[in-house]
């Protein structure tokens, strides 16, 4: 039989080039003119470790990490082979009147490094882990109620994005999962306030937050996880972006001691290339969920513990281990936040650097001297977070280096790389982030000029 071509390779060198008209015909047109607009469409060809390769073989540092599910870096070799394995081995997938030995292998080895938890669910995304954990803390205590921070991000389907907090993604999707409510991020005593009633059977929290980099107190997780235990409610980590390695702990909790009920882990799991969740949790809760035969299969998705995820997974933990990342990303971590925190004092705009192993925030805030609060307060009049950009362009212009603005009208950078990035990539960050916000501090100058362009382009989005 003849069939058209279907070597990958192959129609990607065909088609490349019309990657964007195809997105602007089919797909998602907006998202084309914002690449556009911002002087993104450089057209990726090749990703390998911590870098992505332009038309012209042009390498760049790719601090964005995919939102951050390269964690051992792209098109990892070792990674490669496990999933040519399963393409191989002609294996049982997906039987589903089966049970898989691939997740149950996968199983054992994410509770051999949690070993406070006792049963895994699968999933095939981030959100369906926090659809999961809402439906399991709820069956589990009887009670609706589920309390999230301000600032979080959970995820967009429509249990998650009732317990994420940003009215850009909200907006005109209402109404959402009633009894959500929300209390801020750090604040212990709002906590008990709303744990109080007993009716609350979650509370879900990111231990180092996606957007903005908002690292906790140090008293605020251990404070809550008593909090849950004293009022019955069931507390929940959602390490699907803080999770495996990414803050030089396996989980962010680590950081602070915390054993919660359920601990949601999913991008870094993949490898980056095979979607999955996972949702970690505790015998006696489990055991409520699926508590008879006739509930065995109460809660479930189709694709999930499917082989190639499975073998993903595990591939990704076996060379986290080899390849010490989670080492790493602790100590890579620490000189980049030593380092970039050394230029705060000389950038009167640079007013923190925060985050935890290799999720950092560097956040800018209005400058003191006239010349520059008239620039920075014409960006920030046209629109609230612009500034950002002013650094994030040019360092992906001049610098080749992609990252991003931690969240809608904010004014932290996060850096989210591969936690295999060495010691060239960290000088090559600092040195770009240092020419950068010096550009940033001279008005009138280069960088200023692309404010002026950024303006008009808000201004003329409004009118
Ligand atoms: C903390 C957190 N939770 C949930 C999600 C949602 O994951 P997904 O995009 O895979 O649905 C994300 C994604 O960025 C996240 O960072």
């Amino acid at each position: 039989m003849l069939y058209p071509n279907l070597d990958a390779s192959e129609i990607f060198a065909e088609r490349e080039s019309q990657r964007s008209s195809l997105h602007t015909r089919y797909l998602n047109e907006q998202l084309v003119r914002v690449l556009k607009t911002i002087g993104y469409d450089v057209g990726f060809k090749r990703g390998e470790g911590q870098y992505l390769f332009d038309r012209d073989d042009s390498r760049y540092l790719d601090l964005l990490s995919g939102f951050g599910v390269f964690a051992i870096g792209r098109n990892h070799p070792v990674l490669r082979q496990a999933l040519k394995s399963v393409l191989d081995a002609d294996l049982p997938n997906l039987v589903q009147m089966d049970v898989s030995t691939l997740a149950g292998v996968l199983a054992e080895r994410l509770l051999e490094r949690v070993p406070y938890m006792d049963k895994v669910f699968f999933a095939n995304s981030g959100t369906e882990c926090v659809e999961a954990a809402i439906k399991f803390a709820r069956g589990a205590t009887g009670r609706t109620g589920v309390v999230y921070c301000d600032h979080a991000y959970h995820g967009l389907s429509y249990g998650s994005l009732s317990l994420t907090d940003d009215n850009n993604f909200r907006g005109g999707f209402g109404p959402l999962l009633p009894d959500c409510s929300v209390v801020p991020f750090n604040d212990l005593a709002a906590l008990e306030r709303a744990l109080s009633s007993r009716q609350v059977a979650a509370f879900i929290v990111e231990p180092v937050q996606g957007k903005g980099v908002n690292i906790p107190s140090d008293e605020f997780l251990p404070g809550a996880a008593a909090l849950c235990r004293r009022y019955g409610t069931l507390m929940v980590a959602d390490e699907i972006q803080s999770g495996m390695g990414r803050t030089g702990k396996f989980l962010a909790v680590e950081h602070w001691n915390v054993e919660p009920d359920m601990v949601l882990l999913s991008k870094s799991l993949s490898g980056g290339h095979v979607p999955v969740g996972a949702v970690l949790t505790r015998k006696a809760i489990f055991d409520k969920i699926f508590s008879r035969m006739d509930r065995a299969v109460v809660h479930g998705s189709t694709f999930a513990k499917n082989d190639l995820a499975m073998a993903a997974g595990i591939a990704t933990l076996e060379v986290m281990k080899a390849e010490k990342l989670i080492e790493n990303a602790a100590a890579r971590g620490a000189q980049l936040h030593a380092a970039l925190s050394d230029l705060i004092p000389k950038y009167e705009m640079l007013k923190e650097v925060r985050g935890k192993g290799l999720m950092l925030g560097v956040e800018f805030g209005p400058p003191k001297s006239l010349k520059l609060k008239a620039a920075w307060s014409l960006l920030e009049t046209a629109n609230k977070g612009l500034f950002c950009q002013l650094i994030t362009v040019p360092l992906f212009k001049d610098h080749k280096i992609l990252t991003q603005v931690a969240g809608h009208a904010s004014h932290t950078i996060k850096l989210l790389p591969s936690l295999t990035i060495n010691d060239d990539d960290c000088k090559w960050i600092v040195s770009s982030f240092e020419s950068v916000i010096a550009a940033s501090h001279q008005v009138p100058g280069a960088i200023w000029s692309l404010g002026k362009t950024l303006v008009d382009n808000a201004v003329r989005k409004s009118a």
